[in-house]
């Protein structure tokens, strides 16, 4: 799906699919750099990071291992509590791994900073945290992001992985959605 697919929708776009592509070629080279030697495991969190895993797995020249969570926050459906909830764990064994959490956006920062520390009291050499976005102005608590793509506005965004109500997943950029969309 391009931006022109749905034009009305949208009001800016942020970031198109060659920016992505840089971004995440750029966020590559510094994994392959840090994890020569290493095999790491890349633990995409579900749904929204499928796309920023696919491209950065396939952008990065060393062996990796791929898993996957999906987690549940409680709360709202559009601002997450920090509680959350496994709806499906890993099925690697974390002990001397060196783990790189991979996620589209780091939003208030609550779920990123749950499962850092859940992953890293399973027994993993090394948690890292790769994010292709961030919000730094929705934070609610500091998470440390080894790999940051790119921050952007505290605004409403979809495209590459990201969703409103399941839909613009497949969207190739990222823009920001139209408030008639969600109000
Ligand atoms: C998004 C995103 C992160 C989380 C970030 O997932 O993929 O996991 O929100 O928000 P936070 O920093 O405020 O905790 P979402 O819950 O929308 O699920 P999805 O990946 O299935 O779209």
């Amino acid at each position: 799906m391009q931006f022109s697919d749905v034009e009305s929708d949208l009001t800016e776009i942020l970031l198109t699919e060659e920016q992505i592509h840089d971004t995440i070629a750029g966020l590559a080279a510094r994994i392959d750099a840090d994890y020569a030697g290493k095999t790491p495991l890349l633990v995409g969190v579900l749904r929204g990071a499928v796309m920023v895993m696919a491209d950065l797995a396939r952008a990065i020249t060393i062996p990796i291992e791929m898993d996957w969570m999906a987690v549940s926050s409680y709360g709202s459906s559009t601002q997450s509590s920090g509680v959350v909830r496994i709806l499906k764990d890993l099925d690697t064994d974390l002990h001397g791994r060196d783990v790189l959490i991979v996620e589209d956006i780091i939003d208030s920062g609550l779920t990123l900073s749950w499962l850092l520390q859940n992953l890293r009291g399973r027994g993993a050499a090394s948690v890292e945290i790769c994010a292709l976005l961030r919000k730094p102005e929705a934070a609610k608590v500091q998470v440390d992001v080894k790999y940051p793509g790119v921050d952007i506005p505290n605004a409403f965004v979809v495209g590459f992985g990201l969703d409103y109500a399941e839909k613009y997943r497949n969207l190739r950029g990222i823009a920001v959605l139209a408030p008639h969309v969600y109000s």
